[in-house]
């Protein structure tokens, strides 16, 4: 390892120092702590959010808490719990919470009476933003790009490149993926593979068709690998130029680079190059979904660098944002056939979200954040895989940079055609629980609920990974206790 300064740490494996997010902490190398969960304090507020609040909550259902307060990647409950949080807002807090630039960058607009609402007027931190996030991009999309603010969240992007892309073809189909993951609103939420949101919602948008994702682990085609990644593009060049195929011209196609709430499911970077070759000869623009993804998260600023592929619209949101709600589609501007007020909306003009995340921005890319995210998250990869050796139900661990889940399967159960076992929801359930009360927050997603994701901050050190693998480690261990003796009496 390398050493550790005051102050600060080497980023593993690099020669990149990185400054240390001090504020609550706790003892880093070893599991001490079973919390009940929820704790007394964070019962009573459970117990009125259940009674005040909409039966459609979600998060609270599985970390039963209430936070008292958060810095860096660490979570306070109103119990004095602390905790690991490795959701981080969803992917959202790429410097973790209340990182001190984000901090200070919102305090200097506070202290320069800076408007907090502008409607889509521009002013001189919304210039700055727009400067640096077009210097980020890589120059061949920079060169030709635009950008519309939409309203403040990931859906609002999705909903506004739905439009962009109708309008600027004249088509009316989109082409989505399966297990791809696009938000809740009516249009966002018909681009969005999972069955179970969508069961109770008549008349969601008409057009989407659903491709398949090269998902090596549980291949639809029963491959994986290779194979399975070429057959999905082979697939999708043939119904686009089958004039059978039922489908006509789409006015677009979006899809995840990793596909984030689908499971933890990055694209091979051949099936990315081949889908943009597909898609630039049915001309079809390919709307890149990096709403999860950007900022850093997979090891590349963008998750498209690894490809090397240019899209032809970036919705990026969570992290662009510090912290705060923003939300932008970025795009060629041979699709800006819009006319003026073709797409409104009152909250485009978030100041504070543009200062937090213009901050946010140049703080991953002076401190090299997209590098220290590959390099962290291979160590964590490195260690899942040891757990996976000693454990009979982590059937794959997989991810890219600081995206990384592990699907949790039944190893008593009939393995499937390709032979995997199938998925376990409810082990994947009770491990998350089990780092609750040894105080790690991590996330459940994929197919059935029976991925375990990893979503820490971009500033994570080393030692804090290798704090989060062992209480996973002995969460695992724990929960197949449980578990498992009473599947095999079933059995
Ligand atoms: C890839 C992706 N797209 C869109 C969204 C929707 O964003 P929001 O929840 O802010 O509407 C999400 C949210 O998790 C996402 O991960």
């Amino acid at each position: 390892m390398q050493p550790q300064e005051k102050g600060s740490h080497r980023c593993y494996g690099e020669n990149v120092v990185l400054p240390l997010v001090s504020g609550i902490s706790r003892a880093e190398s070893k599991i001490e702590n079973y919390y009940e969960i929820p704790g007394t304090a964070s019962k009573h507020y459970l117990e009125r959010q259940q009674i005040r609040e909409s039966n459609a909550r979600s998060y609270p259902r599985r970390i039963s808490m209430a936070i008292r307060e958060a810095k860096g990647i660490y979570i306070k409950d109103v119990d004095g719990h602390t905790y690991f949080d490795c959701l981080a807002g969803a992917g959202t807090l790429a410097l973790g919470h209340n990182h001190p630039v984000v901090l200070d960058a919102i305090r200097d607009s506070l202290d320069a009476n800076l408007p907090l609402h502008t409607l889509d007027l521009t002013t001189p931190v919304k210039d700055a933003f727009v400067e640096e996030l077009f210097a980020s991009l890589p120059a061949e999309f920079a060169r030709n790009a635009k950008i519309q603010f939409c309203g403040p969240s990931g859906a609002d992007a999705v909903e506004a490149a739905m439009k962009l892309v109708k309008t600027a073809t004249g088509r009316r189909s989109i082409l989505s993926f399966h297990g791809g993951y696009h938000g809740m609103t009516h249009g966002a939420l018909s681009l969005t593979g999972n069955l179970e949101p969508k069961q109770a919602i008549a008349g969601l948008m008409p057009d989407v068709h659903f491709l398949p994702y090269p998902y090596h682990y549980r291949c639809p085609f029963g491959f994986g690998g290779e194979a399975g990644h070429q057959i999905s593009s082979r697939y999708i060049e043939s119904i686009l130029n089958d004039p059978e195929s039922g489908i006509v011209t789409p006015a677009g196609m979006i899809l995840e680079v990793v596909q984030g709430e689908g499971g933890v499911i990055p694209a091979p970077d051949d099936w990315m190059r081949e889908i943009r070759r597909i898609t630039c000869e049915c001309q079809i623009p390919l709307i890149v979904d990096e709403i999860q993804t950007g900022l850093g998260r997979t090891g590349k600023l963008y998750a498209f660098e690894h490809s090397g592929i240019i899209p032809d619209v970036l919705l990026l949101s969570k992290a662009i944002g510090g912290s705060l709600p923003l939300s932008v589609v970025l795009y060629h501007k041979k699709l800006d056939k819009w006319t003026p007020g073709a797409h409104a909306g009152t909250f485009r003009g978030n100041q504070l979200a543009m200062a937090a995340g213009g901050a946010t921005l140049r703080y991953i890319l002076e401190n090299r954040l997209a590098e220290h995210s590959d390099i962290v998250g291979d160590r964590l990869l490195e260690h899942l895989r040891q757990i996976q050796n000693e454990s009979c139900c982590m059937g794959e661990v997989r991810g890219r940079g600081l995206m990384i889940g592990v699907e949790i399967v039944n190893p008593l159960a009939e393995k499937d055609f390709r032979g995997n076992y199938p998925t376990y929801p409810q082990l994947a359930s009770c491990i998350q629980a089990e780092c609750l009360r040894r105080g790690l927050i991590i996330e459940i997603g994929g197919r059935f609920g029976s991925v375990v994701r990893f979503l820490p901050p971009l500033i994570v050190t080393p030692e804090q990974i290798d704090s989060i693998s062992e209480i996973f480690q002995a969460s695992v261990k724990a929960a197949e206790q449980q578990l498992l003796p009473i599947l095999s009496q079933a059995s």
